[in-house]
């Protein structure tokens, strides 16, 4: 992983979290916007700058395994055996708090969410400043997840000071989050970890989220939506509706697997790659450009059903789910 962070860099990004202020900061799933989890004030910018409620709880990213003690009330063996398989790595582990989280952090929830991220910027970042970083992904509430130090400018300009650039995110969506603060792992949402996986470490049927569980901004509807209307389409209907689009006058983006481009003015034509991994790791970037191109309408190519493309199915059906105000 390339990154342009040096040690002075780290050195003052501590400094910064020591002060009670917001440093953005790499992770191999998306950019995180952190403040000292054991700090109040400084957890109620990270809000305030997001524009995010606060009874939408944040993930407290810690160096270790270790560190879950600071923090969680009780570690289950599930967890633990998911910890040891997948930390650093881009899973959330929702565990019962202990009586020291802040209620900022938490919402007000009995459970704390819990992330040791593989980013080595944000392992120099965590090893130095020693305590837990409060962080959501580095976007402003109802946005597309920042994969770049760019992006992060992006979306918050000057109100976030130090901006760690780590390079572009490896994964590209955010991590996947298991609740293992009840009887039966759940899983609150999914990611590059993907539940046969999980399964195969747990032994055991993963639960999923249902309307009881522990609320999970990243669930709600309309999450992670650009501001043009999104439609998923069947790959080899993306071309004639585009065609039909555009003679309507309408100005059309694509997102598709295939680089071959029609001919056709007035079409945006992004090549997405047709692999998984690569798909997740551009995706966040590809929705911002295409977003960017003032159009009416951004056509995706809907993704295979296969195991590796159920987070992105996930976060592409919450950009084109309902209408209206964004709630995230
Ligand atoms: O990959 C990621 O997880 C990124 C990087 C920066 O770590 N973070 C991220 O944070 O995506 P955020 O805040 O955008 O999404 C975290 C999700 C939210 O939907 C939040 O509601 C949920 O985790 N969450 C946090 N604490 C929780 C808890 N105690 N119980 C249930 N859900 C929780
Ligand atoms: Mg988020």
């Amino acid at each position: 992983m390339t990154h342009n962070v040096s040690k002075d860099d780290i050195a003052r990004a501590v400094a910064v979290l020591k002060d009670g202020e917001l440093v953005a900061f790499p992770t191999e799933t998306v950019y995180g916007l952190g403040a000292d989890a054991s700090n109040v004030e400084a957890v109620r910018k990270v809000y305030a700058a997001k524009g995010r409620p606060a009874d939408h709880p944040l993930i407290v990213h810690v160096a270790d395994a270790v560190q879950l003690a600071n923090w969680a009330g009780e570690i289950p063996p599930a967890a633990h055996a998911l910890a040891k398989k997948y930390w650093p790595g881009p899973l959330t582990l929702v565990l019962k708090r202990n009586a020291r989280v802040p209620d900022e952090v938490t919402g007000g929830q009995d459970t704390v969410a819990l992330r040791v991220p593989g980013h080595p910027v944000a392992q120099q970042l965590l090893r130095a400043f020693g305590g837990g970083i409060a962080a959501p992904s580095a976007n402003r509430f109802g946005r597309v997840s920042a994969t770049t130090a760019e992006h992060v400018r992006e979306e918050f300009g000057d109100a976030v000071a130090c901006v760690l650039d780590g390079g572009a995110a490896d994964v590209g969506i955010e991590s996947t989050i298991v609740d293992c603060s009840g009887a039966v792992p759940t899983l609150l949402r999914p990611g590059w970890i993907t539940p046969q996986q999980l399964e195969a470490v747990l032994g055991v049927p993963l639960a999923v989220a249902d309307a009881a569980a522990p609320r999970v901004s990243g669930t709600l509807e309309k999450h992670y939506a650009p501001r043009t209307p999104l439609m998923l389409v069947e790959g080899d209907l993306v071309v004639e509706l585009a065609r039909s689009l555009v003679r309507q006058g309408k100005r059309v983006a694509a997102l598709v697997r295939t680089a071959l481009r029609p001919l056709m003015d007035g079409l945006v034509w992004v090549a997405a790659p047709d692999d998984a991994a690569g798909f997740a790791h551009d995706l966040y970037a590809n929705l911002r450009e295409l977003d960017q191109a003032g159009c009416d309408v951004i056509l995706v190519e809907q993704p295979p059903e296969r195991a590796e493309w159920f987070a992105i199915r996930d976060r592409l059906n919450r950009a084109t789910a309902g209408s209206g105000e964004d709630l995230d």
